[in-house]
């Protein structure tokens, strides 16, 4: 099958207009998270997917210790600045997420000499599908790529998280980094991020399909919330550990040690804990509906997750809510959730492939009605990982 599609076309295009370097094509994904929202920073259990939609990034080698950046996404805005000149800090623009892949690879495996360098994505930006992510982790691929290393996976991983957490300054877990990299085409991956297992397990194609809805209102991860919920996280946290011995992360409370110990708790960090403990047992009892064939069951327990993301860590907002609500409405609709962070951008569902007719019509028409706004809905199966691409 050929990987050539549009957006690298034109992404190649402009390459071949701007550097004479020869061309290296690559290719990394966004993401869907389907269950354990939240959980990554919390020592659970999260079951993303990766998109076919995501980043191209068009890189060619220079000799004058430049980098030279653009990005279609931002027509116009060139960036040029030695390549040793790149540090944590030195920009919070739409380059920050490259700039961080480059320079924390760059770190680990040695200087590029330059480098002439294009992005392109068919991703949306700022809606939940790690568009972010998926810049960060091409960085890394393409600098491992172009000195000749031989990367492992867990590294790259663990760099591209880096060029969020230490350059882009997000306080993020591993989730994002970790969906697209590990992302492999017809399953859901269900990674334990505190013992860092992972099993892909089936999403059969003739059962479900996985519908991105666009609520049209982007959010903002850098701006504050996030880093305000992870750091309620940590006070939960602390405080639960001054009364239970040897609770490393929210995922080790259990329902009865919360219960007994809520009282210490300022009413919303105990809202925040309990989502957490509660999506500990939906996750478990997800992956179980799952490994028994019943995409049923695990949609269930999506639609739960959204209820307690709307509830009690309030990351919701009143058009993811009308979209999960127009969503289950449908009949052969398992279940719909926020995707990503929350405070806007997309829900997930998943949907028998016989009702995605009825499912656009009655979910675009409710939308409307209730929220005034208009969607985009976008079909997806889940996809492999990041790659390089022949030109
Ligand atoms: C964002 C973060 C992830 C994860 C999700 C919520 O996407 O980047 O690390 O915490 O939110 O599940």
């Amino acid at each position: 099958m050929s990987t050539k599609s549009r957006p690298l076309d034109l992404c190649l295009e402009r390459f071949r207009a701007v550097s004479k370097a020869e061309a290296h094509a690559f290719f990394a994904p966004g993401r869907a998270n389907l269950m354990g929202a939240h959980m990554d920073y919390n020592g659970g259990v999260v079951m993303p997917v990766a998109l076919s939609k995501g980043t191209y990034a068009l890189a060619g080698l220079r000799q004058d210790g430049m980098l030279r950046l653009e990005s279609m996404q931002f027509p116009g805005e060139v960036v040029e600045v030695p390549l040793a000149e790149l540090k944590p800090g030195r920009t919070d623009g739409w380059s920050s997420y490259v700039e961080g892949g480059l320079w924390i690879a760059m770190q680990r495996w040695g200087q590029l000499p330059g480098l002439d360098l294009i992005l392109n994505a068919d991703l949306p930006m700022a809606k939940g599908l790690s568009s972010s992510a998926s810049v960060e982790c091409v960085g890394v691929l393409l600098v491992a790529k172009l000195l000749g290393i031989k990367a492992d996976v867990d590294e790259m991983i663990h760099l591209a998280h880096g060029a969020e957490t230490q350059y882009v300054g997000v306080r993020c877990g591993i989730l994002d980094q970790t969906a697209i990299f590990l992302g492999e085409a017809n399953s859901i991956l269900r990674f334990d991020c505190l013992e860092l297992s992972r099993e892909h397990m089936p999403l059969d194609s003739a059962e479900a399909s996985i519908a991105i809805c666009d609520t049209g209102v982007a959010r903002e991860l850098a701006s504050s919330a996030f880093n305000q919920r992870v750091a309620e996280c940590t006070r939960a946290l602390t405080i639960f550990q001054e009364q239970i011995p040897g609770v490393t992360c929210l995922r080790d409370v259990s329902h009865e040690e919360f219960e007994r110990h809520i009282d210490l708790l300022a009413p919303a960090l105990a809202r925040r804990a309990q989502h957490v403990i509660d999506e500990v047992q939906r996750t478990r009892e997800g992956s179980a509906a799952l490994r028994r064939g019943e995409v049923a069951g695990f949609g269930a327990q999506m639609t739960a997750a959204h209820v307690s993301l709307r509830d009690l860590y309030e990351v919701s907002s009143p058009e993811l809510d009308a979209m999960v609500e127009a969503s289950v409405e449908v009949d052969g609709c398992y279940g719909s959730r926020l995707t990503g962070a929350g405070f806007g951008g997309c829900t997930a569902a998943l949907v028998h492939p016989a009702a995605q007719a009825e499912f656009e019509k009655h979910v675009t028409q409710r939308y409307a009605e209730v929220t005034g706004r208009t969607t985009n809905i976008q079909w997806f199966a889940p996809a492999g990982g990041p790659v390089e691409i022949e030109v």
